[in-house]
């Protein structure tokens, strides 16, 4: 049921329905590192893990991939991505986990996943990694963006009260790596780390909402969530959560290599 239509107890879905379009940790330009990192040519397989509403789609399909697949968990979500992208022959949208994509091994130039990993249980997380790298052609680059911790040491107990303030507030188990743990778990897996690029964790600060959605945009946004108290009241204790780790949360994307 929780994965058939976008559960906005969820905090990612909350702001989805505010109208919010950029949804992962490090915004806009983060994402533009990363993309730019994965150098896309007309050549490249592309796969989007969890494209969510089809922001960084869209970034991808500007570059003109030779085709690309988003493997989305959320029934809702790929109605609606398969309307907005309706049309356009190399692009398929699959409602299935990325941990079981179904596409062939040894078959992908390039996958990237954004804010998908941090939710996931650790053995989730590995298996979603394997499978990217199952399906990754040798030489393939795979590009992460997550919710990161800072410094590297970081005191477990702080971990725990973190983990434990984000799933009260945006009603998701996020769980948050530093930076060498997230390069551990891709090397792991066989990958081997290319790029580590970090932004400070704003998603709702007003001078990153400006960035990544525009001033009217933002304005829409904060009109929408004005005019609805329950939606406001989630929101307002999402950020109240962001701002007390703020010192401790990043946001991270990382370029990995099948080697
Ligand atoms: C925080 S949203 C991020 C969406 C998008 N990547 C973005 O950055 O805007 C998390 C997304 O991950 C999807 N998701 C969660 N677990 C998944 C899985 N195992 N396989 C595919 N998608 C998954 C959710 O349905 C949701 O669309």
């Amino acid at each position: 049921m929780e994965n058939k239509v976008m559960n906005t107890e969820q905090g990612h879905w909350i702001l989805a329905k505010m109208g919010k379009r950029v949804l992962r940790p490090g915004g806009k330009e983060l994402t533009e590192m990363l993309v730019n990192g994965l150098a896309i040519s007309n050549q490249d397989n592309f796969v989007e893990f969890a494209p969510g509403i089809g922001y960084t789609a869209s970034v991808i399909l500007s570059k003109n991939p030779k085709s690309y697949k988003g493997i989305e968990l959320n029934q809702e979500a790929v109605a609606n991505l398969k309307i907005k992208f309706q049309g356009n022959s190399q692009v398929n949208f699959i409602n299935r986990s990325a941990s079981d994509t179904g596409i062939a091994e040894n078959s992908i130039d390039k996958v990237i996943g954004e804010a998908m990993l941090t939710m996931q249980a650790e053995h989730r997380k590995s298996e979603i990694i394997k499978e990217a790298y199952r399906i990754l052609k040798k030489g393939g680059l795979y590009g992460i963006h997550e919710l990161g911790l800072h410094p590297d040491n970081f005191a477990p107990e702080l971990k725990s009260s973190i983990q434990r303030g984000l799933a009260e507030t945006i009603k998701v188990n996020a769980r948050p790596l530093t930076k060498v743990e997230w390069c551990e778990l891709l090397e792991k897996e066989g990958f081997k780390i290319k790029a580590v690029h970090e932004t400070p964790m704003h998603l709702l600060r007003a001078k990153r909402m400006i960035d990544d959605e525009g001033l009217f945009r933002t304005l829409k946004i904060g009109f929408k969530i004005m005019t609805h108290p329950k939606a406001k009241n989630r929101i307002f204790s999402m950020r109240k959560v962001f701002e007390k780790y703020e010192k401790q949360m990043v946001a991270y994307a990382i370029i990995a290599e099948k080697v």
